[in-house]
């Protein structure tokens, strides 16, 4: 059994832990609890701290409070810390499609543990920017549309206006998409390298903002990278993709 699970699952040991610590993490977090406290609860819990600022994505916590949707799909889960918070402030019978090309099958299963009592998980290991990928998502979706789209995957302006030209029509009228690192980061802007790395995602940003009603939650202006865009739908149509 070891040998079969071994490839699937990574180290026993390993699979263990991080369904362990997202068991406790899950259990020790109810959506009633402020949003600072569950960014808090995640950010300690080391296997899942998501690459987000506090003040920033507690403000769209309170913009997706407002939201309630049921309909949530995130690109670019790396970790699952966002896609956790996202399970808190998004309606009890959510289904939420979580999508990255490098998710492992321990992560997995692990992120599915964060699933409230009447809610839907459904991770997918794979490139958004293959055409595939976006037949799953309307296999999962069954006809219905995203009340929220989350986009922090691939960070070059091509692949982030990709994610968006694809994967925003299925967004409804009234619901949101939000890029994450719309700040440019300090290597762009002062040659100075650090590990924060913001891509072409504040150029696709300064153009799409022009073009739809936007909101920018960004801490601070000088800082490194981060900044969550916010853009309304209209609706978005694969007419209003950046470059058409
Ligand atoms: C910046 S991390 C996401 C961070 C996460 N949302 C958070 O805030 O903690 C970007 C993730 O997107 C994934 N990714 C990059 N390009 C992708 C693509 N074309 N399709 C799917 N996932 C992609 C990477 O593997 C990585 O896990």
């Amino acid at each position: 059994v070891k040998a079969l699970l071994r490839p699937l699952l990574g180290p026993p040991w390993r699979a263990l832990k991080l369904l362990r610590a997202a068991g406790t993490l899950h259990r020790s977090a109810a959506p009633e609890a402020g949003d600072e406290a569950l960014f808090d609860a995640v950010f300690a819990c080391e296997p899942f701290r998501p690459l987000q600022k506090r003040a920033e994505f507690t403000a769209l916590m309170a913009r997706l409070r407002e939201l309630k949707p049921a309909l949530v799909m995130e690109i670019g889960s790396a970790s699952g810390g966002t896609a956790f918070l996202f399970t808190r402030v998004a309606a009890p019978e959510a289904t939420l499609i979580l999508l990255d090309d490098a998710f492992g099958a321990a992560r997995r299963l692990a992120l599915r543990r964060f699933a409230l009592p009447r809610q839907r998980i459904v991770t997918l290991r794979c490139d958004s920017h293959d055409p595939a990928s976006l037949r799953r998502v309307h296999e999962v979706l069954a006809g219905r549309q995203l009340d929220f789209l989350f986009i922090d995957g691939d960070h070059s302006y091509e692949g982030a206006a990709s994610d968006f030209s694809v994967y925003s029509p299925l967004v409804r009228p009234g619901g949101l998409v939000a890029f994450h690192d719309i700040v440019p980061d300090h290597a762009s802007r002062f040659g100075r390298e650090t590990v924060n790395r913001a891509g072409g995602v504040p150029r696709l940003w300064r153009e799409l903002r022009q073009r739809y009603s936007s909101e920018e939650l960004i801490e601070d202006p000088g800082q490194d990278a981060c900044g969550l865009g916010l853009l309304r739908a209209a609706p978005f149509s694969p007419a209003g993709a950046p470059g058409s």
